[in-house]
């Protein structure tokens, strides 16, 4: 069977490859079936939505069942910020570097026991056939850092994340590591039954 992984991130469509691997499929990047230029702009207000608007626009105009995800980071003394918009936070002129620093100083006079987070992935696949549409979520728990310390494996929020249970934030644990306790390595997994399902409805 194919799948198609609505990203234009080759790393991406890799480490689904890895996550997915108990599955008979064939996966495809948006940059491989020549709609890399196609942009579905996230309008939701929620991960679900934003989720739900991609996999349902990719299924339609490639014809192919499609998987799109959606994640952020939720900090509880900001009331859940930056959540959905933890890719623009602050802005879209800033670098993640800026971004990170920015959730740091909106912590700073918070202390070390309130500042839980957690990154949530959520995954809807499309069929395009059937208009079925399944979704599927994966949670990650941890706490902001005082400060950032960059282990170079990682991106985005990763080098201010502590997963719960680990001394050391998420840039410096290893992809396959991250990959079976990550907010999507968690979706992916809850993915994997409503795929096989929604495969032999085709
Ligand atoms: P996306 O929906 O997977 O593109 O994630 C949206 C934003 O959330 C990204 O731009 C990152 O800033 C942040 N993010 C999502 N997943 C991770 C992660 O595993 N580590 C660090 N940051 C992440």
């Amino acid at each position: 069977m194919e799948l198609l992984i609505a990203t234009g991130n080759p790393g991406k469509v890799r480490e689904y490859e890895e996550m997915l691997a108990t599955l008979p499929v064939k996966l495809f990047g948006l940059r491989d079936i020549g709609l890399g230029d196609m942009d579905v702009e996230e309008t939701g207000t929620t991960l679900e939505e934003n989720a739900r608007l991609k996999a349902q626009a990719y299924a339609q105009a490639s014809g192919m069942i499609a998987l799109a995800d959606d994640s952020g980071l939720f900090v509880d003394a900001l009331d859940g910020a930056p959540g959905v918009y933890s890719a623009r936070y602050g802005g879209y002129d800033l670098t993640m570097a800026d971004r990170r620093a920015l959730l740091l100083s909106q912590l700073q006079a918070i202390s070390v026991d309130a500042r839980s987070a957690r990154f949530r992935c959520v995954i809807a696949v499309a069929n395009p056939t059937n208009g079925e549409l399944q979704m599927a979520e994966g949670v990650c728990e941890g706490h902001i850092a005082q400060e950032e310390d960059n282990g170079g494996a990682g991106f985005g929020y990763d080098a201010i994340f502590i997963p719960a249970g680990y001394a050391q934030n998420f840039s410096h644990i290893p992809p396959a590591e991250k990959n079976r306790i990550s907010h999507r390595g968690r979706a992916a997994q809850a993915a994997v039954p409503l795929l096989q399902k929604l495969m032999n409805h085709t």
